[in-house]
């Protein structure tokens, strides 16, 4: 890449911070300005290779955000490290692309953008969902083709979800908000799997349960499976929100989809890799109804060969978190993460969910503190108190 591949903001910034991709909004410039940066965005929108990485780095470098497309491997972050950073920030809320472990012995802050993903990434599972039962791409196909001649009692038939039976691979974040669409919209039991419990959620549908009956409506129910395949068999709805890591990568495959329903709707817009892609798509030939609605795909951003041709999948571009709203939060946590980091600020609290972050995402002064820093308990990074901080903590 030359030089005109580059956007700088604020050249006479103090801290050099390598942005990979350009950004939504202002207000994560404006924040990184505020803290004395120099920022110089690319303006490619390839994918950065590793050497691409590092030569953008050069021998000197104070902060980078980076995207989940990249590989963030030991050698890079090392790179990094060496050309004097103090954090990778990475505008995304999974991780998977960062050797954090390396990181973490290179004492180098990883940093992440949770909260401002959960309920946009779960509104596009629930569009997927029934994108897939209700046909709606094929739908729109047949009125681009010209091909809708009237109304037919027989045409384009797909499968009703109302009180129908759904799965949750994954009950973190995305998966209950997800889970919590889905059950009170469709008054659907829910069956997931997670390997913690998530006594909130279970809590939360209990509660939903008394008050269908307090209306003389049937309850719906919520149980934690032991095993996948039990929930599989069980489904009619699957939808997957576990992280990537070993132990989940083709977590489903051709077994686990030969134990679901035949007419069951599977979803992923958590990772690919965690689905076995050519298996899908084996299972979804040899199963017409059957049917699929995908975000996310095994080898981005190829796609497994034939999978494209089934009209009984729904494929969308990784879009589980393309809001503006979302989009332009992740680059304000992103930025808040760099300079909190670069201003020696401690960590924020524990910063699980939205509530956590909101105090980010306003036009105020944000709170003096690193919204989300993934290793921060290993490297001993000091936390503010666990109460919202006061006028005092943010001076
Ligand atoms: N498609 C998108 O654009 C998009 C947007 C946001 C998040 N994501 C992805 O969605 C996933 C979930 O994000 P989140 O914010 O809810 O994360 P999270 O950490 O809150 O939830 C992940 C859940 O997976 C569970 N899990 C881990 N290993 C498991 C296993 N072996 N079996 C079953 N469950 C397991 C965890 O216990 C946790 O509850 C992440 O992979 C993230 O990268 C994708």
């Amino acid at each position: 890449m030359t030089e005109r591949d580059w956007k700088v903001v604020n050249p006479g910034g103090s801290h050099r911070v390598v942005v990979t991709k350009e950004l939504p909004g202002a207000r994560w410039l404006q924040l990184l300005t505020a803290a004395d940066c120099r920022v110089e965005v690319s303006r490619s929108t390839e994918i950065l290779s590793e050497a691409e990485l590092r030569a953008a780095f050069g021998d000197h470098c104070d902060a980078a955000i980076g995207q989940l497309t990249e590989r963030w491997s030991a050698e890079t972050l090392g790179a990094l490290r060496a050309a004097g950073a103090a954090i990778y920030s990475q505008y995304a809320v999974g991780y998977d692309n960062v050797d954090v472990a390396a990181a973490t012995r290179l004492g180098l802050p990883v940093g992440n953008t949770p909260g401002v993903l959960t309920e946009t990434t779960a509104q596009l599972a629930v569009a997927l969902t029934f994108a897939a039962a209700r046909r709606i791409a094929e739908g729109d196909r047949v009125m681009r083709a010209g091909e809708y001649h009237g109304w037919l009692p027989g045409m384009l038939l797909g499968a009703l979800i109302y009180r129908a039976t759904l799965g949750v691979v994954g009950a973190g974040r995305v998966g209950a908000a997800y889970a919590r669409m889905m059950v009170e919209g469709h008054k659907m039991d829910l069956v997931y799997y997670d390997v913690r419990l998530n006594a909130e959620l279970e809590a939360y549908i209990a509660d939903y349960a008394a008050f269908l009956v307090a209306h003389g409506e049937q309850p719906v129910t919520c149980r934690r499976a032991a095993t996948l395949r039990e929930l599989l068999g069980a489904c009619d709805v699957v939808s997957i929100h576990a992280t990537l890591t070993e132990e989940t990568r083709h977590l489903i495959g051709a077994l686990e989809l030969a134990a679901m329903k035949e007419e069951a709707v599977i979803v992923n817009a958590s990772r690919g890799p965690l689905v076995d892609e050519a298996a899908l798509a084996r299972h979804c030939r040899a199963h017409p109804r059957f049917r699929a609605g995908l975000d996310v795909y095994e080898n981005e951003p190829a796609m497994a060969p034939g999978l494209a041709e089934l009209d009984n999948v729904v494929l969308v571009p990784h879009l589980g978190s393309a809001t503006t709203w979302t989009r332009e939060g992740m680059a304000t946590l992103a930025a808040a993460n760099v300079a909190a980091i670069l201003r020696g600020w401690p960590m924020w609290r524990a910063a699980p969910g939205l509530e956590d972050v909101l105090p980010f995402l306003g036009d105020e002064e944000p709170p003096h503190a690193a919204p989300s820093i993934v290793n921060a308990d290993d490297l001993g990074l000091p936390r503010i108190a666990a109460q919202a901080p006061t006028k005092e903590d943010q001076q």
